[in-house]
């Protein structure tokens, strides 16, 4: 089946999950969105959030997408069972959080993890409402990491801003680290650095390819033909750093659209 894969974020950070998935998925096409208009999500309202997502919902539906994915946590944590409902049976949409609590539950079961993610995300505790619901036995210890956002979009790195939050005392004593919003697995490099590599740094893009992957199988709805794949990378406003990042991480070119 050779529809696309529709893939969005509020900007540059979904494109990590893009990039797994095309590792893992050559054959697929991929159409992504991400919403450089509005975001950052970490800061808007529940209500704003799932307005952004519907209408995203409505464009991946429109381009023919066969299944959807959440390449935010944060949409994920405001609005995924909004979209599912929203969307009804037309397609499946996965998401980047439910994969991660799979995996810390089958390997950090008792033990105490670290979370980094957007205040929206910290907020909700959707992670740890997550891990009771799966019964994951997982002390979880959160913080919001508000200045990584606008950083990673601009595409520069401030050390002394990553160290910061890295070197709060919440953060000391943990077992693996989640990178609990997609944006910072581009600066993953220096996060595993800082730990010199004494504990897992744990992303949700590789977990969700494979289990992308899987429904595709199971479903029967992956594109068995290789070189037959196109992707395409669209911004909702054109910004320096979503183009330069698109550029380094794909080699693609962005096209701009915008939401109604
Ligand atoms: C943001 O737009 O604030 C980041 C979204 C995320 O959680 O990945």
């Amino acid at each position: 089946m050779h529809n696309p894969i529709g893939i969005f974020d509020s900007g540059v950070g979904g494109l990590t999950v893009a990039r797994a998935i095309k590792d893992l998925l050559p054959n697929e096409s991929l159409y992504y969105i991400g919403d450089t208009a509005n975001l950052p999500y970490g800061e808007k309202s529940t209500e704003q959030i799932q307005a952004y997502v519907k209408e995203i919902g409505d464009v991946l539906l429109k381009q023919g997408c066969k299944v959807i994915v959440i390449a935010c946590s944060t949409a994920t944590a405001a609005a995924a069972e909004v979209l599912k409902d929203y969307i009804g049976d037309h397609i499946p949409v996965l998401n980047v959080i439910d994969p991660v609590i799979a995996y810390v539950r089958q390997h950090y079961m008792g033990k105490t993890l670290g979370l980094i993610g957007t205040q929206y995300t910290v907020n909700t505790t959707t992670y740890v409402q997550k891990l009771e619901a799966s019964q994951a036995n997982i002390n979880l210890k959160c913080l919001a990491t508000p200045l990584l956002v606008p950083m990673i979009e601009a595409d520069q790195y401030e050390k002394a801003i990553l160290q910061g939050y890295l070197s709060e005392p919440i953060l000391t004593d943990i077992k693996g680290l989640i990178l609990g919003c997609t944006h910072y697995w581009l600066i993953k490099e220096q996060i595993i650095d800082y730990y010199q590599a004494k504990i897992e740094i744990i992303n949700g893009a590789q977990l969700l390819a494979i289990h992308l992957q899987k429904m595709l199988l199971d479903r029967n709805i992956n594109n068995s033909m290789s070189n037959s794949s196109k992707d395409y990378f669209t911004a909702t406003k054109h910004t320096v750093g979503f183009e330069s990042v698109t550029k380094r991480v794909f080699g693609e070119k962005v096209h701009t659209i915008s939401l109604s």
